[in-house]
């Protein structure tokens, strides 16, 4: 069974995404189709848009996907889909094939890394695993295929959502995704300006919490009197460098938060896996280079190596979701699609 060709859809937020994959790691096409002009009309994912929006483009993001990988439905092993957290379309879209894996997209930065970072990953799959989206903050040890063990997650907001926020209150330009507008204006500001406090410094777990750090950047932004209604383009100079100050503190804190809870997190998988190498980081928020950075440093102060898969594979993709559906295969765990109507949105 080791020449498998699966077909993986993701469409669990914002973008509809396909990807071919063969099982030698080959990808054999990606396409993504995204909803950004959408969110930037609506500042955010509102599910029954995003929804509707999927399913308008769908059928022709599959098509596309196997046109370009120059492989018919019939070639497929496999069809693998995201079942969540997130929008549950796949559930109930059809997607017409004998077999389904449902995908829970959170635990793919994981099999990602192993499979496309060579053999050296490949000896040992046990490792942890961070991931950091629009929706969800999860830390996972990953002990083998289909064994997690849940370190740490999402207690209000992601800290991927923050971003979103604080870039849209700072009036930057939301046609991409807030996150690296944010990240770029940063770059310009004073890191220490603004004194945000650290969230849930006297909970000493891996848990995450964004939503009293969005609450203090908003009451900072409205305490100086940054007018949010002016696009960033049209600031004054001194105007745009009291945002690019709140931009810089509050990544400086939002990242802090995640620095204390990753390094708890390797502690605790360390100690019921001494064996693990690496902690992977995906999701959006992971192509963001202060991130990387700043883990890096406590990921190697605790002997382990960070991974972070490249950016186009960090974000909503097929691949990944293909790529879990091989593996699975080849454990031979397959679930059957569950019926339409128990479809649920868990965003
Ligand atoms: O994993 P992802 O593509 O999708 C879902 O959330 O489903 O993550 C999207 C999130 C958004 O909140 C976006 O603002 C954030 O990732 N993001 C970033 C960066 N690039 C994307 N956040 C911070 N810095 C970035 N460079």
């Amino acid at each position: 069974s080791d020449n498998l060709v699966i077909l993986g859809i993701e469409t669990s937020c914002d973008d509809t995404a396909a990807a071919v994959v063969r099982s030698n790691g080959e990808i054999l096409s990606q396409v993504v189709s995204s909803q950004a002009d959408l969110l930037a009309r609506y500042g955010g994912v509102a599910p029954k848009m995003a929804e509707e929006a999927h399913a308008q483009v769908i059928d022709n993001v599959v098509q596309e996907a196997l046109d370009k990988a120059n492989v018919k439905e019939l070639d497929l092993s496999a069809v693998a889909v995201t079942i969540g957290p997130g929008l549950s379309l796949c559930l109930r879209e059809e997607v017409h094939d004998a077999c389904y894996f449902l995908v829970h997209i959170m635990v793919n930065g994981t099999r990602l890394a192993i499979s496309f970072y060579g053999p050296a990953y490949l000896s040992s799959f046990s490792m942890a695993s961070l991931a950091l989206s629009g929706g969800h903050n999860l830390l996972i040890l990953a002990r083998d295929l289909g064994q997690y063990v849940q370190l740490g997650t999402t207690i209000d907001d992601a800290i991927g959502e923050a971003y979103d926020k604080t870039a849209k209150w700072l009036g930057l330009d939301l046609r991409r995704s807030g996150g690296p507008a944010v990240e770029e204006l940063a770059r310009e500001g004073d890191a220490e300006s603004v004194k945000f406090s650290v969230p849930m410094k006297q909970h000493k777990d891996c848990n995450f919490s964004y939503a009293g750090l969005k609450t203090q950047v908003r009451l900072a932004i409205e305490s100086r009197n940054v007018s949010t209604e002016i696009p960033i383009s049209s600031a004054s100079s001194e105007d745009r460098s009291s945002r690019a100050d709140i931009a810089a503190s509050f990544q400086r804190v939002a990242v802090l938060h995640l620095e204390e809870r990753c390094e708890r997190a390797v502690e605790w998988a360390l100690k019921i896996e001494p064996s693990i190498k690496y902690l992977v980081v995906s999701g959006g928020v992971a192509s963001n280079q202060y991130v990387r950075a700043r883990l890096n440093q406590v990921v190697k102060k605790k002997g382990l190596e960070l991974v972070c898969p490249p950016p186009s594979l960090c974000t909503d993709n097929g691949v990944m979701i293909a790529w879990t559906g091989i593996e699975h295969f080849r454990v031979g765990r397959f679930d059957p699609p569950p019926p339409a109507d128990e479809a649920e949105d868990t965003i």
